[in-house]
């Protein structure tokens, strides 16, 4: 199969990954931090070199500060359960994914508010809509790196100076860009990171991540066993035992902090590049052809993503054609994010997601830009 649906998890993965966690479970899977023998230091061990690993990735000083997770909608989760309180107000975006928004849709229970911040039909939002939002009583501004709709990148860069000058702490939605754009939480004034593993990261499914700020007072999402402080019934909010309750998956995140390493050896920028290369060529091709609608901005304004329709076949027949007929993997439909289809403009009928990765080649575009050719020529002879 080609595989071009990265943007939903990343695959394959990188060589030795798979060896390196079957080491781990073969070998000396014990449980970490909550025994003294060899197998349960070692997997300590393992366990601290792979969060030390991630958090190189993302320039964090102190790694006890990242905390490892089961995927992204956990650490946002965690975010905003943690951190909001009744009476706080959030400013955020209508190209989140639904991670974002129906959490914050569900703590409007406890009294907390929120403005949406509307995007143009390419998905971009600028910074002074953001700024406009911002109220008396606006404790944390959340935005994605990236939109996983559309691939736009946000301007990170002029939100974080927003933020630090208004003294709100911003939670950045990293699922679909760290590992594909340099997040350097310090440089860009982030004060929560969440990030899955299994993504542009490489790692394996059920991984992930958040990263929290010195300046943040977060409150746990899962209350529970942490290895320490046993006979105490109030749980340690010691990073990052505290926020880790319950046995981790020692696997996946040794598995995890492998594969951050070979990506910092090739480095993000390298990634990125030659991604938006694959996307360039693909974008080019496609939008030439007459029944194709093309939306989003130009390959230099996202990351690896080209989002599309061909007029007169459903989105998902379009996806479903490309699977049968030709072994591509793409996403179609509404990518857990309605209100940025909304935005541009494709909320009656959705769209495909071609979505590139390191692992995909020119060829492999070339046979998705011909198979859009006839899947497209058949839809205009009917
Ligand atoms: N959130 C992932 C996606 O965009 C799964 O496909």
């Amino acid at each position: 199969m080609i595989y071009l649906d990265n943007g939903a998890t990343s695959f394959p993965k990188p060589g030795g990954m798979i060896e390196v966690m079957d080491d781990c479970m073969m070998n000396y899977c014990g449980n970490p931090g909550r025994s003294g023998h060899r197998m349960s230091m070692k997997t300590g061990e393992m366990v601290y070199r792979a969060r030390k690993q991630v958090a190189a990735l993302f320039h964090i000083k102190d790694p006890s500060r990242l905390i490892f997770t089961g995927n992204t909608t956990e650490s946002l989760n965690l975010a905003l359960r943690g951190f909001l309180h009744e009476g706080d107000h959030v400013v955020t975006t209508a190209m989140e994914h639904n991670s974002v928004l129906r959490p914050l849709k569900a703590l409007e229970g406890w009294g907390v508010s929120h403005t949406i911040v509307s995007a143009d039909r390419e998905g971009h939002v600028t910074s002074q809509s953001i700024s406009r939002a911002i109220g008396e009583n606006t404790a944390l501004i959340v935005v994605a790196g990236a939109s996983n709709v559309t691939g736009t990148i946000m301007p990170l860069e002029e939100i974080g100076k927003i933020a630090v000058e208004r003294h709100i702490p911003l939670l950045v939605d990293g699922a679909q860009c760290a590992g594909c754009m340099d997040l350097d939480v310090e440089r860009l004034g982030i004060s929560m990171l969440a990030f899955p593993g299994h993504k542009g990261l490489m790692g394996p499914l059920g991984t992930g991540g958040l990263y929290v700020g010195e300046n943040i007072d977060l409150q746990p999402l899962l209350y529970g066993g942490t290895g320490t402080a046993s006979k105490s019934r109030l749980q340690p909010l010691d990073y990052p035992e505290g926020f880790e309750a319950g046995t981790i998956n020692a696997p996946g995140i040794i598995g995890l902090g492998y594969s951050a390493s070979i990506l910092q050896k090739i480095g993000v920028e390298a990634i990125s590049c030659y991604e938006r290369e694959l996307i360039r060529q693909f974008d080019e091709a496609v939008q030439n052809m007459e029944q194709v609608d093309l939306y989003g901005p130009v390959p230099e304004e996202k990351t690896g993503i080209s989002l599309f329709n061909i007029r007169g076949v459903g989105c998902e027949d379009v996806a479903e054609q490309l699977s049968r007929r030709f072994g591509i993997a793409v996403r179609g439909g509404y990518h857990c994010a309605g209100l940025a289809h909304k935005m541009i403009g494709t909320w009656d009928q959705g769209a495909v997601r071609l979505s590139v990765g390191p692992f995909n080649t020119r060829k492999d575009i070339k046979k998705a830009v011909d198979a859009v050719w006839k899947i497209s020529g058949q839809a205009g002879s009917l």
